[in-house]
């Protein structure tokens, strides 16, 4: 089958010509036959919205879900009555104001609309899209036009007329080009068969435009995430939007979720940003969203950037994302859509200290010192041995490069496994990386679910197990290496000479020093004195850290 490609970019130009090439692609949607049709929000794919073949071979060249209803694309509020019943009043006022544009309204159907088209349900979604083409196509067809978004079934939306001859072009029997789309997010689905009307799904039209006209609007829970069993709209309920590396959406002030990013970033991560912050990012695959307070380029640059991901190398993007207000919410939906609504706050008001570095050093000490600040100490080693105990998963991940290490019970025989990584470098790592992959995942969650506050992780492998990334800062603690000795001599009971051998078979205080994001030396003989001047350096940083989390810039705070 052969797509025809028809260019309206230009509507300027040779009027006969143009005419022809609408009048084409009328016969070909009059004819049962599917067009790719441009609209001021997306790409949709059209068919004939009265016949059930036509619409069925959407369902397939899409690979959609078949409960999935479509719209039907009219072109102006005088086609309600024929394809609606029981239309409310506000169904005309809304459309005075916001048709041609985007927002589609659900209401009850007429009998002639197919249940293919409305996936058997009794209501249909109609919308009048504004796009001088699109518009004149359908007038000439004389036929609703039902179209999904262009894109293959969980993909992002198709914005240039490129996106859908990538992903639908040799299915179907034409193509219009009307240039990119101007608001680049799909309409706003609003159900108007219940008082008050309920946004479905937010879109191209701010639900604060459409409140200011006809008052309060429910807003339905799967907009943000939630699990609810049947959305109102059942496209919400699939995984959509999606590029093929996992999307990771950083909520927050700007210039704190830059900095989460920043935090985050791995050498094959890519970035979705604000245009102010794309210098942060060089080196990475990075696609700008758009100046921070401009939302619409925001919209119109979205989907793009999920897509052009995918010819890339990268293993994993993060995403800056607006605030919810007008057309952000849209964006912040579209996107978390993407990400399976795996997000992160950068801004909330929990400070999480990472404190890593040698024995001897004073790590206990530091640690006390942030207790007396009212801070609350998540200890590692007991997350990891809770794990040990209950998660099977894990035990099992254990179990099949350690063989024999537990029991039929479920139970650890720490010895045995003990003895199999001492003095064996390779086989200490292969613990270390099975152990890595389950308490960061776990202690994230525990950081995330933990409420407002002062937190301290303490980690031998802080910075080793990518721990460090939970964390506002890293810090330091060392100490010359001849008071560590004399303190792990008298902590431990042991000889000068075993001293130095365990001091030696760490990593040094360079190394700590150089990774973390600032250093707190204990260079004092008393122990006293050190908790003090720990006291004064943790009050100090997390005045800092509140400082900036509540400008939401970063303060300068040297290492
Ligand atoms: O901007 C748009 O609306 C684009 C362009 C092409 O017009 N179209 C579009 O269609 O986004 P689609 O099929 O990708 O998304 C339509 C959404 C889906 O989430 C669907 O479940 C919902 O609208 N929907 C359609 N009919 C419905 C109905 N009767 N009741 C509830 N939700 C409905
Ligand atoms: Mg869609």
């Amino acid at each position: 089958m052969q797509t025809i490609y028809y260019d309206l970019r230009d509507t300027k130009g040779q009027q006969k010509e143009i005419e022809d090439k609408i009048s084409a692609a009328a016969k070909i949607l009059r004819e049962g036959g599917l067009v790719a049709l441009p609209t001021e929000t997306v790409y949709g794919l059209g068919a004939n919205g009265l016949d059930p073949e036509a619409v069925k071979r959407i369902f397939e060249v899409k690979g959609r879900p078949q409960d999935n209803p479509l719209i039907l694309h009219v072109t102006g509020a005088q086609w309600l009555p024929r394809y609606c019943a029981e239309i409310p009043p506000i169904a005309y006022v809304l459309a005075r104001k916001f048709w041609p544009g985007p927002l589609t309204m659900i209401l009850k159907r007429q009998p002639l609309v197919p249940d293919a088209t409305t996936a058997g349900l009794d209501t249909v979604g109609v919308r009048c899209p504004n796009h001088p083409v699109t518009l004149a196509i359908i007038r000439e067809a004389g036929v609703p036009i039902a179209a999904p978004s262009a894109n293959t079934s969980g993909r992002p939306s198709c914005t240039t007329a490129q996106d859908v001859m990538e992903d639908v072009g040799d299915a179907i029997e034409g193509v219009v080009d009307g240039g990119p789309c101007v608001v680049g997010v799909e309409s706003t689905v609003l159900d108007l068969t219940c008082d008050p009307p309920r946004l479905l799904r937010p879109g191209g039209l701010p639900v604060e435009d459409m409140e200011r006209l006809i008052g309060h609007i429910d807003v339905d829970k799967s907009i943000h995430g939630a699990k609810v069993d049947r959305p109102g709209a059942p496209g919400m309920k699939y995984r959509h939007y999606a590029p093929k590396a996992p999307v990771t959406v950083i909520t927050g002030a700007p210039e704190a979720s830059a900095r989460e990013i920043e935090r985050w970033l791995g050498p094959t991560s890519g970035v979705i940003c604000f245009d102010e912050y794309a210098g942060r990012f060089a080196g990475h695959e990075v696609h700008p969203l758009g100046p921070c307070g401009d939302k619409q380029i925001q919209a119109q640059r979205l989907f793009d950037a999920l897509r052009t991901f995918d010819g890339t190398g990268v293993t994993e993007i993060f995403a800056q994302c607006p605030d919810n207000h007008g057309l952000g919410l849209a964006i912040n939906n579209r996107l978390k859509k993407a990400a399976g609504f795996h997000i992160l706050e950068a801004d909330s008001q929990r400070i999480i200290l990472g404190l890593t570095g040698g024995t001897g050093a004073g790590k206990t000490s530091a640690l006390d010192a942030i207790r007396s600040l009212g801070g609350l100490v998540v200890n590692c080693d007991e997350v990891y041995h809770q794990i040990l105990s209950e998660n099977e998963e894990f035990q099992d991940a254990i179990n099949e490069k350690f063989p024999g290490v537990f029991n039929a019970q479920r139970q650890l025989n720490r010895q045995k496994l003990g003895k199999e990584v001492f003095a064996k470098k390779d086989r200490l790592d292969q613990l270390n990386a099975i152990v890595f992959r389950y308490l960061v995942p776990e202690l994230e969650a525990k950081m995330q679910a933990a409420g407002d506050g002062l937190y301290a992780i303490d980690a031998i492998n802080l910075l080793e197990s990518g721990l460090d990334r939970l964390c506002d800062r890293t810090i330091a603690i060392t100490a010359p290496t001849e008071l560590r000795v004399r303190r792990i001599m008298a902590r431990d009971g042991i000889t000068e000479q075993y001293a130095r051998l365990r001091i030696s078979a760490q990593k040094a205080d360079e190394y700590y020093r150089g990774k973390c994001d600032c250093e707190l030396n204990n260079a004092s003989d008393s122990p006293a004195e050190f908790q003090k001047d720990a006291k004064l350096f943790f009050e100090k940083l997390v005045d800092a850290i509140r400082e900036e989390k509540r400008h939401g810039a970063a303060v300068n705070l040297g290492k």
